[in-house]
């Protein structure tokens, strides 16, 4: 979709359709509404008065100005109540007029900046948020249908600012939204892709050609002999059960200039989670391919940090594996060593994310960095916990590192909780016979799988996000669903990693 910004009154635009809005209950709409009104001689007025537009969210009501302004199609989205209003709502009323403008067979269309004027929302901010909303409110997984959908995409979208003194704002808002928006709506895809189209092989060739695109980005992809080498040997027990081949993959973004600070995102990769010799249940195992919903995250972030180039040293690293059973699997009792010679007996092979993060961790470590964060569908106990589709899961040892990962939930919408690392959860995790167990069993599952990967983040700030109940949306459509989510993959953790570098890059 073709974005474009464009200095004018909304009520001017020649259109297929323009967008305005309206906070609940307010009955005489000022600002681009008011004046969009006043043209059509109140007709926004007169179905407000009718009880036909309230003003609430997910509420859109079309209007045929028949000549009154130029536009052919006028949409009135509903922004819900002044008291309660965020970003979150903006991105949910450009998701609802994105949706309705596509239903109505609508190639091009015009919006206000929901949220800038009586929103009180900083212009950029706010337009960032338009774009986000609009972008993927409109997401649909439809590369593997033979057959094209209903209605296509609208192919042009325009952002409509007043005073024209302002439009550089809105450019920059509207120009981070996308690219964070098509990085999410790329993770969306990875995590919808079934497994025999995303292997570690695949995903390490998209590695590959993310770097390609910037002279700041390199990729290196080891193998399982280059695993071997390094004495990855979590990674490695889980892998060996597959015939298809692992990868870790290693991307870095490092713009020569010496002084930055690094920080590195490391994101589970396992491309398809069967359990293992500890074996799923068949039902809704489809699912596990979306058991690389972290590692996505971290290849999506990474796009969208080259094409920001931003001014910060970040590694993205992604252990890429399918979990398997079969006659070279690892089994329960077996007991691995991981890079940094920590010995882990394996309890449940199901419990195969932890491990090869042991060793994704251990790696990191090399790049002496500020700050490591971790995303992974890591265990059901985390959604037991938050819900399905509330909350992440946040861990940490540092209390900065917490605080900004917090900043960046709010500012994306990303929702992340805090949660303990209290040592009992250590001794839950003990084995007869290594260092470590794998697993700590059903009682405190979140607290024991965040406390067995603190054993292998050593020298440096660390967090650790279980997005288990947030990368694969189940809901159907309908009022308990925000417009801008799908069925399947979210792209959870992008816009939060994104937002969480970037004020990095900015502030330090
Ligand atoms: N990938 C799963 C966790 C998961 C569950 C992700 C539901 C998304 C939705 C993980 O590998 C797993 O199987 N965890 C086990 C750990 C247990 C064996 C200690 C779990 O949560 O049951
Ligand atoms: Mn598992
Ligand atoms: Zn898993």
């Amino acid at each position: 979709m073709d974005i474009r910004i464009v200095a004018d009154g909304i009520q001017n635009r020649e259109d297929e359709l323009i967008v305005v809005n309206l906070f609940e209950d307010v009955q005489t709409p000022g600002g681009a509404t008011g004046a969009v009104d006043q043209a059509l001689n109140g007709a926004i007025r007169e179905a407000i008065a009718a009880g036909d537009l309230r003003g609430k969210k997910g509420e859109v009501l079309v209007l045929y100005p028949r000549g009154a302004i130029p536009a052919d199609r006028v949409a009135v989205v509903g922004l819900g109540p002044q008291e309660s209003f965020s970003l979150q709502a903006v991105r949910e009323a450009a998701a609802t007029a994105a949706r309705k403008a596509r239903e109505l067979g609508v190639r091009s269309f015009s919006s206000i900046v929901h949220g800038a004027g009586a929103g009180g929302f900083a212009l950029d901010v706010a337009s960032q948020a338009v774009v986000e909303g609009t972008i993927l409110g409109l997401y649909r997984y439809l590369e593997l249908k033979n057959k094209p959908p209903d209605r296509l995409d609208p192919e042009t979208f325009t952002l409509v600012q007043f005073d024209p003194d302002k439009v550089a704002e809105v450019e920059a808002g509207a120009l981070a939204g996308e690219i964070v928006a098509e990085a999410a709506c790329l993770a969306r895809d990875l995590v919808n892709r079934p497994s025999n189209y995303a292997t570690p092989t695949d995903l390490a060739e998209l590695a590959m050609e993310i770097a390609g695109e910037f002279d700041e980005m390199r990729c290196q992809i080891l193998s399982e002999e280059d695993a071997d080498e390094l004495e990855m040997g979590a990674f490695l027990g889980v892998a060996q059960g597959s015939d298809e081949p692992a990868a870790f993959i290693v991307l870095e973004h490092k713009p020569e200039r010496p002084d930055l600070d690094t920080v590195v995102i490391v994101g589970k990769g396992i491309t398809f989670d069967t359990g293992g010799i500890s074996l799923k249940p068949s039902e809704k195992m489809d699912r596990m391919r979306g058991d690389m919903g972290g590692g996505a995250a971290v290849l999506a972030a990474m796009y969208a940090v080259g094409q920001l180039d931003l001014s910060l040293h970040v590694v993205g690293l992604v252990p890429a594996t399918e979990n398997m059973p079969s006659g070279q699997a690892y089994k329960p009792g077996d007991v691995l060593e991981a890079m940094n010679g920590k010995t882990i007996e394996v309890i449940s092979t199901d419990a195969e994310g932890r491990l090869i993060l042991a060793d994704a961790l251990a790696y990191a470590a090399q790049f002496k960095p500020r700050a490591v964060v971790d995303l992974a569908t890591l265990t059901g106990a985390c959604v037991v916990a938050l819900g399905r589709g509330v909350a992440a899961g946040l861990f940490g040892t540092d209390e900065e590192l917490s605080s900004r990962l917090q900043s960046a939930s709010e500012a994306s919408g990303e929702r992340v909780w805090p949660m303990p690392l209290y040592d009992d959860y250590l001794d839950k995790i003990e084995s007869l016979t290594a260092d470590l167990s794998n697993s700590g069993g059903r009682d405190g599952g979140v607290g024991t799988s965040a406390m067995f990967l603190k054993q292998f983040a050593d020298g440096y700030p660390w967090a650790h996000v279980d997005i288990a109940g947030m990368a694969f949306e189940e809901r159907p459509g309908g009022p308990k669903r925000p417009p801008y989510l799908q069925k399947g993959g979210t792209g959870f953790g992008v816009r939060l990693l994104v937002q969480f570098l970037r004020d990095w890059a900015a502030e330090g």
